[in-house]
């Protein structure tokens, strides 16, 4: 990868899980390591962007040179990104929960031997939203299937309207060191065989870079 490829470019990239809150001690969420994201927070620094990584909860450590902003739920997730824009890259990596709880009790809620039903509300979808607007940036998603890759990843970029969808089956890659995956943008599908989510993210950046070019 070029070094300085991305330079003076704003990218904006989200993150891990979301958290969304049942109680003050319970709550919904997603397997989502961060590891794909950070990589690819690693990556865009090392190509010489200014890297704003929106983050849920996770065990990582911040890459060098990029600007980290925790956050919990998929709304606190939504407003940093809204916050955070105009950027000209926004790669939405993130787990992001689709569902939350309609109102979480301020106070824990106690166990009875009864069974209790949870009343949920759809989640915004961020990426959806920052790629309907009238000045969005370039926008990348991620899909994690765990059947038919290639179609439900070229209808989740076709609804979205994303120039770019990178795919991967969710059982090879959840909380490990590598991942397989496969690329899909306007020309066509394009494989990225199995390697450590660092590589993964630097061959992503170099594709982003020539179709932003
Ligand atoms: O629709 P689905 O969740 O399968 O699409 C995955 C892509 O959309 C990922 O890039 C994810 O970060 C993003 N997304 C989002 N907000 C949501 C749901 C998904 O930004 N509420």
């Amino acid at each position: 990868l070029r070094q300085g490829a991305l330079a003076g470019k704003r990218v904006l990239i989200t993150a891990g899980p979301t958290f969304e809150p049942i109680d003050p001690v319970r709550g919904l969420t997603n397997l989502s390591s961060g590891k794909m994201g950070y990589a690819v927070a690693q990556a865009a620094a090392e190509a010489g962007a200014e890297v704003w990584l929106v983050s849920g909860p996770t065990c990582l450590a911040t890459p060098a040179s990029v600007r980290r902003i925790d956050v919990q739920s998929a709304a606190d997730m939504r407003d940093a990104v809204l916050r955070e824009l105009p950027s000209d890259v926004f790669i939405a990596v993130a787990a992001v929960a689709d569902y939350r709880v309609d109102a979480a009790a301020t106070q824990k809620i106690k166990k009875s031997t009864d069974g209790m039903t949870l009343q949920l509300v759809a989640n915004p979808d961020i990426l959806a939203e920052v790629a309907a607007l009238p000045d969005a940036p370039f926008c990348v998603g991620f899909a994690a299937e765990t059947e038919q890759l290639a179609e439900h990843a070229e209808a989740k970029r076709l609804r979205k309207k994303l120039p770019l969808l990178v795919g991967n089956l969710a059982q090879d890659t959840l909380g490990q060191d590598t991942a397989e995956l496969v690329l899909f943008d306007d020309r066509g599908q394009h494989r990225l065989p199995r390697a450590d989510k660092l590589t993964q993210a630097r061959h992503l950046i170099r594709h982003l870079v020539n179709l932003l070019n």
